[in-house]
């Protein structure tokens, strides 16, 4: 029976999962894994703070240094979370032939590729299931499953805050701001909740994601981003009568060799498999050339799923040893070194407008679109006020710059009072 020493860089609601894993399930994991882990040290910014679980006062240190010399720890899990220090301690670790657990989505997505390198010249690993959708082992199923495939596209919900608000909105009708308040005391969302409402945070799981999927480091910067705060309640419902669920998507499609890479607010049909997933729940959907397609479901946050991917692969890594695996980002001979970005993606699109309500109105906007040779396959006119409309059209798919250009005619147009909301349609 090996014994692995393993010390954690951080101690919050991650780590403290992924530590009662290992004391709860470590005769379990002895028995059919043949490792016992021992979690040695443990980062921690104050010693003396006062803490949830009692893990002794030799375990807890606040100097990174005790971890990167010490020889007898070969593995480090990472919960400390952004770049700095993160990165620095990182690279350390590798530097001192350990090999490195992270949840840090941020860090892997913004420097994975340099991480990587190190590891592989100290014959390390570097792992990072547990950086996207939390307990859902999409990254093992497509680095250890669905290698026979291309991998042609990503839809996924990948991040739970977002999924829990835009389920509240549209079951229970309230406004994103009271969503968001309440999400934040019940601690689903962060103090401050930028990164999931803006979509940062989806970005960087979708980086990751594409990168492995399509075997070419797809940038941050490349995605197009856009989060949840300009939705309201009435999008939301006039999407519901038209047959629409609304859910922030990360999507990554790749044909020949340009990809497509974006995360938004999107209408997905209500009998589609991704509506069905409420709440802070994430799923994702991958399409193999081979498989087709594979649906994954779970917790996509929470300290006891996602320390369930940090232990997993802190158990591959004890397995692994030398013979660590690394993701090739160039190895498609029929490609060229560089993907193609595709800013211009086809789509069918969901636009809310305000309008003056008199006749002849309606065929100008018609008039509009069709000058872009943007198609409407339906419009809708409710709740007719005094002077304005709502007008909601749908549109057949069409080139996301023709849509602007029209948008963009539209709102010159006198009797337009205002673009309320532009969203994309997907099926
Ligand atoms: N904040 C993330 C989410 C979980 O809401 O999904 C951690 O990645």
């Amino acid at each position: 029976m090996e014994n692995v020493k393993v010390a954690f860089l951080g101690f919050g609601n991650v780590g403290t999962g992924a530590y009662k894993i290992i004391n709860q399930n470590n005769d379990e994991i002895k028995r059919s894994e043949a490792v016992r882990l021992e979690v040695s040290k443990i980062l921690v910014r104050d010693i003396n703070k006062k803490r949830a679980l009692d893990v002794g006062d030799s375990v807890l240190t606040d100097k990174i240094e005790e971890i990167v010399n010490d020889p007898e720890i070969s593995i480090v899990a990472e919960f400390i979370g952004g770049v700095d220090p993160a990165k620095d301690y990182v690279l350390s670790c590798l530097k001192s032939k350990k090999s490195v657990v992270t949840a840090n989505k941020e860090l892997i997505a913004k420097h994975g590729q340099e991480l990587q390198k190190v590891a592989m010249d100290n014959g390390v690993g570097l792992y990072y299931e547990a950086s996207v959708a939390g307990g859902i082992p999409v990254i093992k199923i497509l680095l250890e499953s669905l290698q026979a495939n291309r991998i042609k596209g990503i839809m996924g919900i990948i991040n739970g805050t977002t999924n829990y608000i835009l389920t509240k909105m549209s079951e229970e009708g309230r406004d994103f701001e009271d969503v968001l308040a309440e999400a934040q005391r019940l601690g689903i969302a962060e103090p401050d909740p930028t990164s999931d409402i803006e979509g940062f945070d989806a970005v960087y799981k979708l980086s990751i994601l594409s990168s492995i999927a399509f075997h070419k480091r797809v940038n941050v910067d490349c995605i197009y981003r856009e989060g949840i705060t300009k939705i309201t309640v009435d999008d939301i419902n006039y999407g519901k009568e038209l047959g629409f669920v609304l859910k922030l998507l990360a999507i990554a499609k790749k044909q020949d060799n340009t990809i497509e890479v974006r995360v938004h607010p999107t209408f997905i049909p209500q009998d589609h498999p991704l509506a069905a997933v409420r709440s802070s729940f994430n799923a994702i959907f991958l399409k193999g050339d081979a498989v087709g397609d594979i649906m994954l479901y779970g917790r996509g946050a929470g300290d006891l799923p996602t320390g369930s991917a940090v232990v997993s692969d802190i158990i591959s890594a004890c397995h692994r040893k030398s013979n660590h695996k690394y993701v090739n980002f160039f190895n498609d001979e029929q490609d060229s070194k560089d993907a193609n970005y595709n800013n211009d993606w086809e789509s069918e699109f969901f636009i809310r407008l305000t309008v003056k309500d008199k006749p002849g109105v309606l065929a100008k906007i018609a008039g509009s679109f069709g000058k872009y040779g943007v198609s409407i396959a339906s419009v809708i006119q409710k709740d007719r006020g005094k002077e304005s409309a709502p007008l909601i059209f749908v549109t057949h798919a069409a080139k996301e710059l023709s849509l602007k250009k029209a948008i963009s005619d539209i709102k010159n147009q006198d009797d337009v009072l205002k673009v309320e909301n532009i969203i994309c349609v997907e099926h």
